[in-house]
């Protein structure tokens, strides 16, 4: 591995070795898709042999904050996971050289904030946020990023729902919100994930055990069909018709966990016509 690799490897992810998480590697990385791991650590001097082929790395030290890094050197990177690592603050561009990446995941972080600029252009597929504390993402943060399929933003502190999120994310079919504090659903809030976009595909939105009162009545205006739409958990003392007006099919539609009491039943029936399986 050629010296500027191993310098620009320590600069990023060893500067403070005295926080290690655990006392343990310092990186973990396969050579292999589903090989046995390898174990990088950074009193070992010696970069091993392959670590830039690498498919996988997994960071497993403290970084409190992630600076931009030259990732261009693993050319086969596909996934980089820096869970648990202590992250509480990512600069704009810290990843904008992953280039090839599939997956990334940040997940049991310090995280509170998702600004502009982060992931924006990223060729990444699924993005995994979950058990941070975040509360504000910026409405750009995740313009533009066109080949992503999956987002996970589970367990975090989010308020409000902001239809701006997603733009040009052609690709996006899945999306987790589980455990947050969001109250309502505004007025299309899935304008994002309208059905000329999606070319057919069915979306999944998950949004379980959150505070949602309220749906606007044009919330889902622009989607056609969900594969998934799960409001398990929350508020909701009622439902409108109109909601689902322009939703032609929804495959699995759980909405069990809800104060729907003053909710009359034949309106129920008129929506559930286009529900597959219904969990109420
Ligand atoms: C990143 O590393 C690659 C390969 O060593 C090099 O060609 C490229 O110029 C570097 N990019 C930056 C921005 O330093
Ligand atoms: C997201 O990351 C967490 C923590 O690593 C993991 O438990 C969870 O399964 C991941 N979610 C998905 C959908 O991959
Ligand atoms: C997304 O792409 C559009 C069109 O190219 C551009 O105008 C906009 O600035 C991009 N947004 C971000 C946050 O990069
Ligand atoms: C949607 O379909 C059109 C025409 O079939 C195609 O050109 C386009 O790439 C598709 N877009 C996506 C995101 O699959
Ligand atoms: C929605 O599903 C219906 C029935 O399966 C299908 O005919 C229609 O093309 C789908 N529309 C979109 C936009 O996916
Ligand atoms: C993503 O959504 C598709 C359907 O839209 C579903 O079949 C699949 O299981 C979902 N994947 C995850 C990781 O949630
Ligand atoms: C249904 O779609 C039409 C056409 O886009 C729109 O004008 C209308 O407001 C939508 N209705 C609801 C209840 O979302």
């Amino acid at each position: 591995m050629p010296i500027a690799v191993t310098a620009a490897i320590a600069a990023a992810f060893f500067v403070s070795t005295v926080n290690c998480l655990i006392d343990n590697a310092n990186l973990i990385w396969y050579e292999q898709n589903n090989q046995e791991p390898q174990y990088y650590y950074i009193s070992s001097r010696d970069v091993p042999q392959g670590l830039a082929q690498t498919h996988k790395i997994i960071v497993n030290q403290r970084i409190t904050r992630l600076q931009q890094f030259n990732y261009s050197n693993f050319e086969n990177l596909e996934e980089l996971k820096i869970d648990f690592c202590k992250v509480r603050e990512i600069d704009a561009g810290a990843f904008d050289s992953l280039r090839s990446i599939v997956t990334l995941t940040l997940s049991g972080n310090n995280i509170a904030e998702i600004e502009k600029g982060i992931f924006n252009n990223l060729q990444v597929e699924n993005l995994n946020l979950s058990t941070n504390y975040i509360t504000s993402i910026h409405p750009q943060a995740f313009d533009n990023i066109t080949n992503l399929k999956t987002v996970i933003l589970d367990y975090n502190q989010l308020k409000c729902w902001s239809s701006d999120w997603f733009y040009n994310t052609p690709s996006l079919r899945n999306l987790s919100f589980r455990h947050n504090l969001l109250e309502e659903l505004p007025d299309n809030a899935l304008i994002n994930f309208r059905s000329e976009i999606k070319n057919e595909t069915e979306i999944s939105v998950d949004f379980g055990y959150n505070k949602i009162h309220l749906i606007h009545p044009r919330a889902f205006k622009c989607v056609e069909n969900f594969s998934l739409l799960n409001l398990e958990y929350n508020k909701l003392l009622m439902l409108k018709v109109e909601t689902f007006r322009n939703v032609t099919k929804i495959k699995n539609l759980i909405l069990r966990g809800n104060p729907l009491t003053c909710f009359p039943k034949e309106l129920l029936l008129v929506i559930l016509e286009k529900v597959e399986h219904p969990a109420i």
